[in-house]
This record gives C-alpha cells, sequence and structure tokens, in this order.
C-alpha cells in the first residue's frame, strides 16, 4: 500500500518541473528522474546528473494511452491493446517516434518508449503536469549510471541527493515501490513484437494478449542500457549459486566475511556469514525487494556477496536477468 497522496509535494513537484527543475518520482517498479520531456535543457542535465552516455534513450512517462499520438507517429492496434490491457502499469512499448519528440529523448534514434506508471502518485503528477498537448515526462532510474535502481526515496537520497548538497531539486517521497524491477519494454517498431528487457509483465501475459509469441530481442536490438551485462550493480563481488553448492562456496570461503541472500539461514553452520536475507519465494515477492536486498547486502561490509539460485523458470526471467547483471564483471 502506498500512503496517502500529499497534494501540496505534488503541486510542488509539478511546479518545480514545469520550471525546468529535475524530481525523483515514485513509480511502481522503482523511482525515475523526471524532467519536462519538451525541455531539451532539463532532459539533458538527466545524463548529466546520472553520469549517463547520452546515446542511451529514455523513456517517455505519460498520463494515458491517449498521449500514444502525440509521441509516436504510428500507433499499431497491438500497442492499443497492449495499453488496455497493463496501461497503466509497468510495461514500456517501443514505437517509431512523432516529431515533436525530440532526439535528445531517444538518444538520436527514430524509435521513442512510452510508458503510462499506476503508482497513485505519479499518476496523478502526470494528469496535472500533462495539459492539453500531453506533455510526458522522461524518467531513467533515480540512480548513478550501473548502480543499484532505487526503490525508495531513502535510495535516491543517498545515491543523487537534493540540493544544495546533492543533485536533484526536489524528491517526491511516495513510498517504496510495489514491484520493485523496472518495466517490461516490448518493440512494436520492428517487423515482429520482441522483448527488450524482462520486467513484471511477463512474456506468456504479452503472448495472451497479442495472440502470437513475443520472443527475446536478438544481439542487434536497440540500445538499452538495461542490457549492458554488468548493470543495477552492488560494488561487492556477488556470486549467483545452485542451492546444493552454497554450503561448500561458503566452507572456500571460511576464511572471509560473506552475505548471503538464500532460502535457508547458514549462518550456525558458517560462522563467516554475519549477515542473511531470507529470499522469497514467489518471483513477485523476490522482485519487490530485490534492489533494497542488493543494497543492504552491499552495506553489510563483507568481502563477497553469495545468492543462491532462483528457480530457472519463464516467470522468474526479471528476477534472473537482475541477478546476472549484478553478478556480471564490471569490466566484462
Ligand atoms: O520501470 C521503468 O521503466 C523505470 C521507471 C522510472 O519508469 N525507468 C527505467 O528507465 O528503467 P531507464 O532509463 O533506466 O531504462 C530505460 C530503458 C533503457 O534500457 C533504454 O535503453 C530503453 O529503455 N529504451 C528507451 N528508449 C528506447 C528505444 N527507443 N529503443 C530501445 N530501447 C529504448
Ligand atoms: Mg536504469
Amino acid at each position: 500500500m502506498y500512503p496517502r497522496i500529499d497534494e501540496k509535494a505534488l503541486e510542488e513537484a509539478c511546479a518545480v518541473l514545469q520550471a525546468g527543475g529535475l524530481v525523483a518520482i515514485p513509480t511502481e517498479t522503482v523511482y525515475g528522474l523526471a524532467a519536462d520531456a519538451d525541455n531539451r535543457e532539463a532532459v539533458l542535465r538527466t545524463f548529466a546528473v546520472k553520469s549517463r552516455p547520452t546515446n542511451h534513450p529514455l523513456i517517455v512517462h505519460v498520463a494515458s494511452a491517449e498521449a500514444l499520438p502525440f509521441w509516436a507517429s504510428v500507433v499499431p492496434q497491438q500497442a492499443l491493446d497492449l495499453a488496455r490491457a497493463f496501461w497503466p502499469g509497468p510495461l514500456t512499448m517501443v514505437l517509431p517516434k512523432a516529431d515533436r519528440c525530440g532526439s535528445f529523448v531517444t538518444g538520436g534514434q527514430d524509435s521513442v518508449a512510452i510508458r503510462c506508471p499506476s503508482h497513485p502518485w505519479t499518476h496523478a503528477l502526470l494528469e496535472r503536469f500533462a495539459g492539453a498537448g500531453h506533455k510526458g515526462l522522461t524518467a531513467p532510474s533515480a540512480n548513478t549510471f550501473g548502480h543499484i535502481s532505487p526503490t525508495c526515496a531513502a535510495h535516491v537520497r543517498e545515491d543523487l541527493g537534493v540540493k544544495p548538497t546533492g543533485k536533484l531539486d526536489y524528491i517526491l517521497d511516495g513510498g517504496t515501490c510495489e514491484v520493485g524491477v523496472e518495466s517490461t519494454i516490448i518493440n512494436l517498431s520492428g517487423s515482429r513484437p520482441e522483448i527488450l528487457r524482462h520486467g513484471a509483465i511477463t512474456r506468456a501475459m504479452l503472448e495472451e494478449v497479442l495472440g502470437c509469441s513475443v520472443p527475446d530481442a536478438g544481439s542487434d536490438a536497440p540500445r538499452a542500457s538495461g542490457r549492458l551485462k554488468s548493470h543495477y550493480a552492488p560494488n561487492t563481488k556477488l556470486e549467483i549459486i545452485k542451492r546444493d553448492l552454497l554450503e561448500k562456496r561458503l566452507e572456500e570461503l571460511a576464511s572471509q566475511p560473506v552475505a548471503v541472500m538464500a532460502s535457508f539461514d547458514p549462518r550456525k553452520a558458517h560462522p563467516n556469514v554475519p549477515f542473511f536475507l531470507s529470499s522469497p519465494a514467489s518471483p513477485q515477492g523476490y522482485a519487490h525487494m530485490l534492489y533494497e536486498a542488493l543494497h543492504q547486502l552491499d552495506k553489510a561490509r563483507c568481502t563477497r556477496i553469495l545468492v543462491e539460485e532462483p528457480p530457472q523458470t519463464a516467470d522468474w526471467a526479471a528476477v534472473n536477468d537482475r541477478l546476472g547483471r549484478a553478478a556480471a564483471d564490471k569490466d566484462a
């Protein structure tokens, strides 16, 4: 459950955005770093604040599906069907971009990613901000490029912070994000729909609405920073270990402090584990706490993080994807 909407805070966030400022906004997936998508300078500042390369395209967040023709030059029936099924919600659609959409938003590509978030605060903010021109907000995750994505306002305060000591103009604190991992991205700008990023809207859910198969995008897919091998990464080296190998690995690391997330508590048998988190049994529960868990495991002052491998089935795709990137070598 999200806290009740603070109308004063919403009004202030809206005014800051209209003036070209940067506001961290709560969404159901992760916190976003919002700017007026029509304001070139403001949008470019989000790249600087995140230290993100400017050729990595941003998602335009809109108040409803009615905004689609204002940002996309072609709106196929598939997009309308998906919007009806999943918007507002954690699904982003990539479509051919409209002239209105600046190349500073799309990283120079001729397609644009669009999403209508369901978090009640940000939904209300977008309705207030949109106006007759269906204005939108660009919002990458509100973290320094490559860091763990924020799922509560405290994560944003710690990483980017608010002026004068930090980098943002305002943080809209709408509680903890319910989904916990970034939106599913589907590319509808090519010859057939394909998944660019896994999220809470699963392949099966997309296929059911579209009535066709929706494969993963090939390696020639459009640029997406969430597709970099090392992303969403803690500073401490993280290993994903199958359950039956976990105890053996802990013995090998007996001389080091190790932080563990697993389905069983290994602390009695392994005194080198000062910090343990119990892994949730459902993919939704796991996604919800994953980034907070990575933050905590990273802060546990250990030399290694071991995570028990979750189930390798389709409904765990988003969790396994993000864990895999958290474990990837930074210079790989
Ligand atoms: O859940 C989310 O989507 C969050 C919240 C804040 O809405 N936002 C988010 O934004 O994850 P960001 O910038 O961290 O990730 C956006 C992803 C990137 O991987 C980007 O490359 C991809 O969307 N993307 C954006 N425009 C694209 C385009 N035209 N073609 C292909 N990928 C695109
Ligand atoms: Mg991100």
